[in-house]
């Protein structure tokens, strides 16, 4: 049996873009298109249910939720700042607590106004200051209603699949546009941070928790020879850890984000960057289960990671952990297993504040369409039906009781 804290923080994460619907002014709907991807469409329809969507989340026990806001709704035209959405993000924040439920803000969660990405997005030397301005304007705006803010989603994710990979907007596949988009995002992220402090220190309000949602997967050599070894000390710096050191010396960090979803099994066949960087196993050593898109499930990763995150000496939010498949117990499987390995390295002492579950609802999961299913709730998209599923009841009994038998 483990037992959680009664301050524990239970919920789910999600992003605006991926729930919302309509986000037309931003540029993966451009790019959606363009590239002729499953486009987002009305998505869930959040933007309109919300409050039926949080009555859910009420229901299930949770007192926390992560959500993103949208950029490209705040600020549709560059410098034009729309009161309308500001008011729609506040009444949100607002439907949240008024249920009891601590939010958690996401600022940018990969997707830029379309002005934005015209004029060179991450790349341009303006970003930085583009980026903080529209923070300025919602941090004033949400301040009162919002303790833990996220400046920045997965940096590490989004500059290599956007600028190095090429395959999410704007497909660069450079390693020097991607490590301009780093260097950005890294200033950008602790500007923000600082911007945040002062904002709340010059408003009189209690001093908030600011931290980016950081993905770290486990990695794991498939055979332990010198190869391999190096490769996966490598990797877990450059994938994991590099971008968290640059912040976490800047003293950036009042707590760490943490997105945990897998396992990454290093197995290379030259010394080649390209392959030490990300050659994984193909020939199926170590199998184990896997979600719908294929990734392993590795429940023991979450502890590996959370104790290496050790080093950093700050309590730990999971911003993310979840499983798309299409057989809900294995959501269940997965859910109750990430959280004992969690309850293990809380007896190791590690300070672990709160798990959010990816994600509420089944959502867009960009390039990847509508067809992964994330969700502790089954979305219809024909009739934007809501139904709970079971592993979405089993955890409801766990977040209302702090015990997981
Ligand atoms: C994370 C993203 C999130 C979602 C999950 C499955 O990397 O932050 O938006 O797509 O993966």
């Amino acid at each position: 049996m483990i037992k959680f804290l009664s301050d524990f923080l239970w919920g789910a994460a999600s992003s605006s873009y991926q729930v919302e619907g309509d986000n037309d002014l931003c540029d993966w709907w451009a790019w959606e298109k363009a590239a002729g991807k499953e486009q987002s469409g009305k998505a869930c329809r959040h933007y309109e249910l919300f409050e039926q969507d949080f009555d859910l989340v009420r229901g299930l026990g949770h007192n926390a939720h992560r959500l993103s806001i949208e950029w490209a709704r705040i600020e549709p035209e560059e410098g034009r700042f729309s009161d309308k959405e500001l008011r729609h993000y506040a009444a949100v924040l607002q439907a949240l607590k008024s249920r009891g439920i601590e939010p958690v803000v996401t600022l940018h969660h990969f997707t830029n106004p379309l002005w934005f990405s015209r004029q060179g997005g991450w790349e341009s030397p303006r970003a930085v200051a583009q980026f903080l301005r529209y923070c300025d304007v919602v941090i004033r705006a949400l301040a009162g209603q919002v303790h833990y803010w996220i400046t920045i989603n997965e940096p590490t994710i989004y500059f290599s699949h956007s600028y190095f990979l090429g395959a999410w907007p704007p497909q660069g596949r450079s390693f020097f546009r991607a490590l301009t988009v780093h260097d950005r995002l890294a200033r950008a992220h602790i500007e923000a941070y600082s911007l945040i402090h002062r904002i709340y220190k010059d408003s009189g309000l209690s001093r908030p928790a600011v931290s980016i949602a950081q993905h770290i997967s486990a990695v794991v050599p498939c055979r332990p020879d010198f190869r391999n070894k190096a490769a996966a000390r490598l990797r877990d710096y450059w994938h994991n850890f590099e971008f968290m050191d640059i912040i976490a010396r800047a003293k950036t960090l009042d707590f760490i984000g943490l997105n945990y979803y897998s396992r990454n099994l290093v197995d290379v066949s030259s010394w080649w960057p390209g392959n030490l960087l990300m050659e994984t196993c193909s020939k199926g050593h170590h199998p184990l289960k896997k979600n719908s898109l294929g990734w392993d499930i590795y429940p023991e990763g979450i502890y590996q990671v959370l104790v290496k995150l050790k080093r950093y000496g700050l309590p730990v939010m999971i911003t993310e952990n979840g499983i798309c498949t299409n057989d809900d117990s294995q959501r269940w499987e997965f859910l109750s297993a990430h959280l004992r390995q969690i309850g293990l390295a809380m007896e190791q002492g590690i300070t672990v504040t709160g798990y959010l579950y990816w994600s509420l609802l089944d959502n867009f999961e960009w390039d990847k369409g509508f067809g992964p299913r994330f969700g502790l709730i089954d979305v219809d998209y024909r009739t934007f039906q809501r139904t709970v599923r079971p592993s979405a009841v089993k955890l409801a009994g766990v977040c209302k009781t702090g015990i997981l038998e």
